[in-house]
């Protein structure tokens, strides 16, 4: 089973998708319709309040939609804006292991903690305090959980929003590697709203008035 999840190509399928928080009579997310049926780096960009983290929230079903339907055979995991309200651990090794749910030997679970954390930039971190890392490192750490969990498709919620343009830089690099590998290539959805970000993005989207725009190519992308 896990074996079939993992090789197949993840997608997620928008049709005629529309949301309203209880109370609210306007639609935040009206008719959207789109599809991520590659792996790849995919950016969506929009203004404060336009829906974003919504549309997550919609992809990884912690909301449901009121109209429409949401097709997706992904195994999701999510990175969220501040790494502290995600990491759990007080180390490194200690913060993999609670992502890793497989019965699997000592020596594997050492075999793929090192290789995660190869990964994603951070060799030699097991023994790390998480204290002890930068808000960039952190950030790592919690893509380096979402890889350890065999996950296909990654969601991440404006994950350089809190961060120095170094660590902007590195993060937004780990992810270019991840999701440009030529063996097993990840997904990756990523929010922003710092559009010097786009260029690393193999498409570009903008949500505006509860609409997801066509996929673009970073260099032909227009605001609306
Ligand atoms: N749980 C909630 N209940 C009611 N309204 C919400 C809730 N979460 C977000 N909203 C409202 O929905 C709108 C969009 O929020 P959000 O998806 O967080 O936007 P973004 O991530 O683009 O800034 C905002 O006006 C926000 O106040
Ligand atoms: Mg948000």
């Amino acid at each position: 089973m896990r074996d079939s999840l993992e090789n197949e190509i993840p997608h997620i399928k928008f049709k005629d998708v529309s949301f309203s928080y209880p109370g609210k009579k306007e639609n935040l997310i009206f008719k959207c319709n789109f599809t991520i049926k590659k792996p790849g780096f995919w950016m969506v960009v929009g203004k404060n309040g336009s829906g974003k983290s919504t549309l997550l929230k919609l992809i990884n079903g912690i909301i449901k939609p009121k109209f429409g339907v949401i097709e997706s055979n992904a195994n999701i995991g999510m990175v969220f804006q501040n790494p502290d309200h995600q990491i759990l651990m007080p180390n490194c090794r200690s913060e993999l292991l609670l992502n890793i749910s497989q019965n699997i030997s000592q020596n594997e679970i050492n075999k793929k903690i090192e290789y995660v954390l190869e990964q994603v930039g951070l060799t030699g971190f097991e023994k790390r305090p998480v204290h002890s890392l930068s808000g960039g490192q952190k950030q790592r750490l919690t893509i380096a959980c979402v890889l350890v969990s065999n996950r296909n498709f990654i969601l991440l919620d404006e994950p350089t929003a809190l961060l120095d343009q170094t660590s902007q830089l590195k993060v937004l690099q780990t992810i270019k590697n991840l999701t440009s590998e030529n063996k097993r290539p990840l997904s990756a959805l990523w929010i922003t709203h710092r559009y010097e970000e786009l260029t690393y993005a193999d498409a570009v989207a903008e949500l505006k008035n509860g609409l997801l725009s066509g996929w673009q190519e970073p260099s032909k992308f227009q605001y609306n």
